[in-house]
């Protein structure tokens, strides 16, 4: 197993993977309706985060919260949903309270995705989401077979330090909703 894992690092150093991939940015947790604090609670019992911002999306009828250690680590998102036709309470109600993705900074989006579908890496929608103007692009992996959580590639321009923009929020919703049904 490790053989074959420093041969997809080795694959991936040959293709440029390596360089273009940055770090985590933040890990997203989907979790039961009135359960947002109580998650936010427990990570930060356990760890001393902090929270840095909490919002309203209206397009998926949820409230997400996002706390964080420090300017270096990743961010943890925590999403519950407002009513029960809110698309992440359908997801807890069919996986349970989760990590729904983890998402990684990179360089050059575009040169990612171009390569991992010539790798195989299938995503949830044709195109990146986002542009420069907005501050963010980004585009999530179909879930993991092993683990059913997402991987998203986000690349940010500026000082945009959110997660998604009021304008791709709803097409990134919609890339996921038949997952959550799936
Ligand atoms: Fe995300």
């Amino acid at each position: 197993m490790i053989t074959y894992l420093s041969e997809i690092k080795e694959e991936m150093k040959k293709i440029g993977l390596d360089d273009l991939i940055i770090k985590l940015d933040h890990i997203a947790y989907r979790v039961k309706k009135g359960e947002r604090v109580k998650a936010m609670v427990e990570l930060a019992n356990a760890v001393p985060y902090h929270e840095f911002k909490s919002f309203k999306v209206i397009s998926m009828n949820a409230i997400t919260s996002c706390i964080k250690l420090d300017e270096t680590l990743p961010v943890i998102v925590v999403s519950e949903g407002l009513a029960e036709d809110s698309i992440v309470e359908k997801y807890v109600e069919k996986y349970g309270g989760r990590i729904h993705h983890l998402a990684y900074l990179v360089k050059d989006i575009e040169k990612v995705v171009e390569i991992q579908k010539k790798r195989g890496i299938k995503f949830t929608t044709d195109k990146i989401i986002g542009s420069e103007e907005e501050g963010i692009k980004q585009i999530f992996t179909i879930p993991t077979q092993t683990a059913n959580h997402i991987i998203e590639y986000i690349q940010r321009f500026g000082d945009f330090d959110g997660f998604f923009t009021p304008s791709n929020i709803g097409a990134l919703m919609k890339s996921t909703e038949k997952l959550g049904e799936a």
